[in-house]
């Protein structure tokens, strides 16, 4: 049996945190049991987590080999898809129409990014680290592009996700939706993009753990993994991440982009969910089922805890902190516990929705402490008001608290 920390302990920090997290990618890559689902993720984490191709500097090339799916006949074939459609056109907005003129300052303490309970300070305090009120806002300015800067890479795997996507879906009605979603996540790079280049001016690099996920199915020639992957998983993440930082934040521009961009991605996982129910029950066959129930079970495991913000520990506590610290650090604070919660209450109702939660894999949910999720709702049947509603509601409270 290996022990690293004896290994490690005469090398200089920055090797041995770089062997560490090399063991990190291991421990990933082994807990994932199914062969198949390892053959399909597996080349992916090498190539993320090992390789890191996603900090090598750009561009980033990613191979593809899905079929695109024409007809030539141009069937009305969906009628949930044509009204998502109906109501994507109306939806649209113009990103130049938020309220860019008010001015960001990431610290001041009167309109916090993030409230200080975000995170656990009493856990770095433990390991001798002790932050005045300066160095909680650069803190909080850090994790803040962080999160913001994640969700630019991941709506950029969304932006080239939904047009692979509406290449290779059979259902015509859905080509029409998908052509709203790649204008939706265009303009959500767009906005994005600009929040972090004149607002908060910090961009962090994509995160290895995204990039596994974004590499995994955009080169996965099948259009319904591409769509778990995209629609159900990430999708679902961001709608947590965004509810989340939607509901805490104080920064009112921060709050208006998020509330249209959330609005946008109700319609989007609605979209996953209409079209995997169908194809789920009818065209695909037990195995294949099982395949991808068990491919969802792995990345929800894979997305659970390893988003550790390390591109932050690497830039202010390198040195200071050990990653095992860090990832306590990160574990314990109350935001991204927080974030987990509304993260899984929003996926796991979906995979139910589109027959992803069979007996035999419930258990296994059941194991990990996600089963409670399994009677919410799923997206289908929760507009874009309703969850803004929901958020808002839950703001106040948490405001009175
Ligand atoms: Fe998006
Ligand atoms: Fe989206």
């Amino acid at each position: 049996m290996l022990d690293l920390q004896s290994l490690t302990s005469k090398l200089p920090t920055r090797v041995k945190n770089q062997l560490e997290s090399y063991f990190e990618a291991l421990e990933i890559l082994t807990e994932v049991k199914d062969p198949k689902v390892l053959s399909a993720l597996g080349p992916s984490g090498v190539r993320g987590m090992i390789l890191q191709r996603g900090k090598q500097g750009v561009p980033t090339k990613i191979h593809s080999g899905h079929y695109a799916f024409f007809d030539w006949s141009y069937p009305h074939d969906n009628a949930e898809m044509a009204d998502l459609y109906r109501r994507a056109k109306k939806g649209q907005w113009d990103g130049e129409d938020l309220p860019w003129n008010i001015s960001v300052d990431p610290y001041d303490p009167n309109v916090p990014l993030l409230p200080e309970k975000f995170v656990d300070l009493d856990v770095l305090a433990k390991f001798g680290v002790r932050l005045d009120d300066k160095t909680k806002l650069v803190l909080s300015h850090s994790m803040t592009s962080w999160m913001l800067s994640q969700f630019l890479h991941g709506e950029q795997g969304a932006l080239f996700a939904a047009a692979q996507v509406t290449e290779s879906v059979q259902f015509f009605d859905g080509k029409f939706y998908g052509a709203t979603q790649v204008m939706d996540e265009g303009r959500h790079v767009e906005v994005f993009r600009r929040y972090l280049e004149t607002k908060l001016e910090k961009l962090y690099q994509i995160n290895d753990n995204l990039f596994v996920i974004i590499d995994s199915l955009m080169s996965d020639s099948r259009w319904d993994m591409k769509f778990l992957g995209m629609q159900i998983m990430v999708e679902g993440l961001a709608l947590g991440a965004f509810g989340l930082m939607y509901k805490m934040t104080k920064e009112p521009l921060l709050k208006a982009l998020l509330k249209n961009v959330i609005q946008d991605e109700a319609r989007h996982v609605h979209y996953g969910v209409c079209a995997l129910r169908e194809h789920f029950n009818k065209h695909i066959t037990e195995a294949e089922r099982r395949e991808r129930e068990d491919w969802a079970f792995e990345v929800a495991l894979l997305m659970r805890n390893r988003f550790m913000a390390y591109e932050v520990f690497e830039e202010h506590y390198e040195g200071i902190l050990t990653r095992a610290q860090w990832r306590e650090f990160v574990l314990a604070s109350p935001g991204l516990q927080e974030f987990r919660k509304t993260m899984f209450s929003r996926l796991v109702p979906n995979l139910r929705e589109i027959g992803l939660m069979s007996p035999r894999i419930l258990q296994h949910y059941e194991r990990v402490g996600l089963m409670q999720y399994f009677g919410g709702v799923a997206a289908d049947k929760l507009s874009g008001d309703q969850m803004i509603h929901e958020l808002d509601r839950e703001a106040d409270a948490l405001a009175a608290a």
